[in-house]
C-alpha cells in the first residue's frame, strides 16, 4: 500500500465529555478568575467571597467578551467590557446601566459546569447532560494519611489524551526515553500479567533485574513488586512496593484540553521510612526530568499525529494499550468489562 507524503489533517479524535476531568489545583485558583479548556469546552473558575469554587462557561451574555478577563467584585465576576455581574450560579446579579431599582433580565445567564472540589483539585464535568451520581472524581488513595507523604507536579502536552495515557502505562520506553534514569535499554526479560478491572486494566509486572538503575539502587531493599493500572476513563497509576512498607504510587490524571492537547496532574505518594525526606527532596527534580522526557517524546508524536492521523503498528509489547483501548471503547459505551486475564512477556 502507498501511502501519500503530505500531510492530510484527518479528523482530530472525538473527546469524552461525559467524566470528571481536573480543570486545575485548588491552589491555582485565588481571587482572580482561571481560564482553562476543559475537553473543548471554555471555562471561567472563580470563587465567591465563602470561598466556593464554581465553573462558568467562558463568555458573557451580553455581547460574548471572555470572562475570564474580568475580575472578581466582592464574591462576584465581573465582566472586562460593560460591568455586568454574575454569581457562582452563573446567574446575572448586577448590570451597572439598568436605572436603580431594575433588576437584570432574567435570561441574562451564563451556564455553569458541575464542580467538585477534593483533595486539593477542582475537578469539572464539561457535558450538557449532569453527572449520574454513581459516577465520581476520582479519589486519591492514602491522600493525608498516616506515614504517607505527596507532591504533585502539572504539564501541557501536545498530544490527545489516549497517547499520554499510553505513554505511562509503556514500560519499552522506559530505557530509551528515561535512559539509565530508571532502566537502561532491552536489558532483562519482564513478564507482564494483563487483567481486566471492573474500570479499567491492571498489570502486574515482573521484572528480573532493575539492580542497574539509578533510583533502583538508591531504593531498592528486597523484592519489588511494580503494578501498573489504567482506571477509566484518563487516569494511570504507577505502583512500585520496595519491601515491607515501602511503597511510592504515582498518579497520572489526565485532563483532555483540546483533541491535540492535554493537561497533566502528576501527584505522587509515598511511604519510604527514613528515605521519606530524601524522596521529598529529590521528586521535584527527578519527577519534574522524567515529566519532561515524556513531555518531548509526546509533543513530537503529537505533531506527526495531527498531520498524519494514527497508523499505529503493534506487537506484544504493546498488549497493555491494546487492552486499554478496548477498555475504553467499551466502558464509553456504557458496557462492563469482560474479565480477561493474561500474560505477555518482552523485554526492556
Ligand atoms: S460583554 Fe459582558 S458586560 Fe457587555
Ligand atoms: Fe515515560
Amino acid at each position: 500500500m502507498t501511502e501519500t507524503l503530505l500531510p492530510s489533517y484527518p479528523e482530530p479524535p472525538p473527546m469524552l465529555t461525559r467524566a470528571w476531568y481536573i480543570a486545575a489545583e485548588s491552589r491555582e485558583l485565588k481571587w482572580r478568575p482561571l481560564a482553562r479548556t476543559v475537553a473543548g469546552v471554555p471555562l471561567v473558575l472563580f470563587r465567591d467571597d465563602q470561598g466556593r469554587a464554581a465553573a462558568l462557561f467562558d463568555r458573557c451574555p451580553h455581547r460574548n467578551v471572555q470572562l475570564s478577563r474580568g475580575k472578581v467584585r466582592q464574591g462576584q465576576l465581573q465582566c472586562p467590557y460593560h460591568g455586568w455581574q454574575f454569581n457562582g450560579q452563573g446567574q446575572c446579579v448586577h448590570i451597572p446601566a439598568l436605572p436603580p431599582g431594575q433588576k437584570p433580565p432574567a435570561g441574562a445567564c451564563v451556564q455553569t459546569l458541575p464542580l467538585k472540589e477534593q483533595q486539593g483539585y477542582l475537578w469539572v464535568w464539561p457535558d450538557a447532560a449532569p453527572p449520574p451520581p454513581d459516577i465520581q472524581p476520582f479519589y486519591l488513595p492514602y491522600f493525608e494519611a498516616r506515614g504517607w507523604h505527596w507532591d504533585r507536579l502539572q504539564s501541557r502536552i501536545g498530544n490527545a489524551v489516549s497517547n499520554v495515557v499510553e505513554n505511562f502505562i509503556d514500560n519499552p520506553h522506559t530505557g530509551y526515553v528515561h535512559g539509565g534514569l530508571f532502566r537502561t535499554p532491552a536489558s532483562h526479560w519482564v513478564d507482564n500479567i494483563l487483567e481486566t478491572t471492573a474500570d479499567g486494566v491492571r498489570i502486574d509486572i515482573r521484572e528480573e533485574s532493575q539492580a542497574e538503575s539509578l533510583l533502583a539502587r538508591l531504593l531498592v531493599r528486597g523484592e519489588v513488586s511494580h503494578q501498573d493500572r489504567f482506571i477509566y476513563p484518563a487516569t494511570v497509576e504507577v505502583r512500585y512496593a520496595f519491601g515491607p512498607g515501602r511503597e511510592i504510587i504515582g498518579y497520572q490524571l489526565c485532563t483532555p484540553v483540546s483533541a491535540y492537547e492535554t493537561r497533566i496532574f502528576v501527584h505522587v505518594l509515598w511511604q519510604m521510612g527514613w528515605l521519606s525526606p530524601l524522596v521529598r527532596a529529590g521528586f521535584p527534580f527527578v519527577g519534574r526530568l522524567i515529566l519532561q522526557q515524556d513531555v518531548g517524546i509526546l509533543e513530537s508524536q503529537g505533531q506527526v499525529l495531527q498531520r498524519y492521523g494514527e497508523h499505529f503498528h503493534s506487537i506484544e509489547a504493546d498488549s497493555a494499550n491494546l487492552w486499554i483501548q478496548a477498555a475504553r471503547q467499551r466502558l464509553q459505551r456504557g458496557a462492563q468489562l469482560k474479565s480477561r486475564r493474561r500474560q505477555v512477556r518482552f523485554r526492556i
